[in-house]
């Protein structure tokens, strides 16, 4: 989001404030006393607004770092990045991103059976406590989150976007809700109703479905394409006959991992698109966009030039605030990311 979008909606703020606290309709206009009513600053609460320099007096060693963290446990092992990623996708899709994935109590989403696969959780542990030392009480997991995820894409090729911050930490996560995350199952019509709840469009489910292009899924979820289905007896025709044999015979455990890009699974480019055309597309959802044609001509869009990488981080800057917290009466600044402050 730009400095001018942001003045733009600060504008626009005072305006919606201007116009609500103009005189009301009177009949006789020569008796009525009009005032204009010009709001100050102190009448306006910034505080529940995101920003881009939240931080800067409160911790400008923040983005440092964070940055060198997420750097350090890239390096170490990079499959850390994609899991990163997914994990702000699954903060988000429930109840904002408000870092309520972090929770780790009984009955939480993080402890849900669709979250079993869900990692990363250690990065943002270690950047919290670092931070923590430095900034006590003043940076939020939420915040935390979603910049790591920023420069967890960042590390593996994938393009930056600025995030704004002041998102303040939920208290609430309940296991159930995080059954509303797609899981690669859906047929078109509910992901784009899907993303459409989180104000999103289908542009953005084909660009943000590209965080495919790198990460990998468990061998089990994806069997049930190898070899006898939807009861057919016969994979899914809308396999590639190469990349079946493959699958085939790299997926002859359930508890084997296989990437989601075949291709160049280690970078963040545009590849996942190019794969889709070769129907080679691991997870049904994804291969189904190519097929539908209210996004197939989306995916195709995406396979040229460097389209993909800016409206990746477009659409991102959108994700990254659905719902947030913002006042000091909606949430908190957890000090450990895993549990709610103790009062
Ligand atoms: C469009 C709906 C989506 C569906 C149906 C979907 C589904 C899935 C599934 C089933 C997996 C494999 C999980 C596993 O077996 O462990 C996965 C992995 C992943 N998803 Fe999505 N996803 C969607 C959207 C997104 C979005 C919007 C993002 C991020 C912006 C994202 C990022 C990822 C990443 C990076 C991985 C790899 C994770 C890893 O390697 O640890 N997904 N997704």
């Amino acid at each position: 989001m730009s400095n001018s979008y942001l003045r733009l909606l600060f504008l626009l703020v005072l305006y919606i404030i201007s116009a609500n606290s103009s005189q009301p309709y009177e009949e006789n206009y020569e008796d009525a006393e009009f005032t204009l009513q010009v709001p100050t600053l102190e009448d306006t609460d910034l505080d529940n607004l995101l920003s881009f320099s939240y931080y800067r007096k409160s911790c400008p060693q923040f983005e440092s770092i964070l940055h060198s963290k997420v750097k350090e446990w890239i390096k170490k092992d990079y499959t850390l990045a994609a899991s990163l990623l997914r994990l702000h996708f699954h903060d988000c899709s429930v109840r904002g991103c408000d870092g309520s994935i972090l929770l780790n109590h009984e009955g939480s989403e993080r402890k849900s059976q669709v979250s079993k696969t869900l990692r990363g959780y250690e990065i943002i542990d270690d950047i919290k406590a670092e931070v923590e030392k430095q900034c006590p009480k003043t940076v939020s997991c939420a915040d935390i989150l979603t910049t790591a995820s920023r420069d967890a894409t960042v590390e593996l090729g994938g393009p930056y976007w600025s995030v704004p911050y002041g998102r303040k930490d939920g208290k609430v996560s309940i296991d159930k809700e995080a059954e509303m995350v797609p899981m690669g199952h859906e047929n078109i019509t509910s992901l784009i109703e899907y993303f459409q709840s989180k104000g999103l469009n289908v542009l953005d489910l084909v660009v943000l479905s590209g965080a495919h292009t790198i990460g990998r899924t468990s061998c089990g979820s994806i069997q049930y394409r190898l070899y006898n289905y939807k009861g057919t007896g016969k994979p899914d025709p809308s396999l590639d006959t190469k990349y079946l044999n493959f699958l085939q015979r790299k997926c002859r455990w359930a508890s084997e991992y296989v990437d989601l890009d075949a291709t160049t699974p280690k970078k963040f480019d545009r590849m996942y698109y190019i794969n889709l055309e070769k129907k080679m597309g691991l997870l049904t959802t994804d291969q189904l966009l190519y097929s539908d044609p209210r996004t197939s001509q989306l995916v195709s869009a995406l396979t040229t030039s460097s389209v993909f990488e800016h409206q990746f981080a477009v659409s991102m800057s959108k994700f990254g605030v659905i719902d947030v917290l913002t006042g000091d009466d909606e949430g908190e600044i957890r000090t450990n990311c895993n549990f709610v402050n103790a009062y």
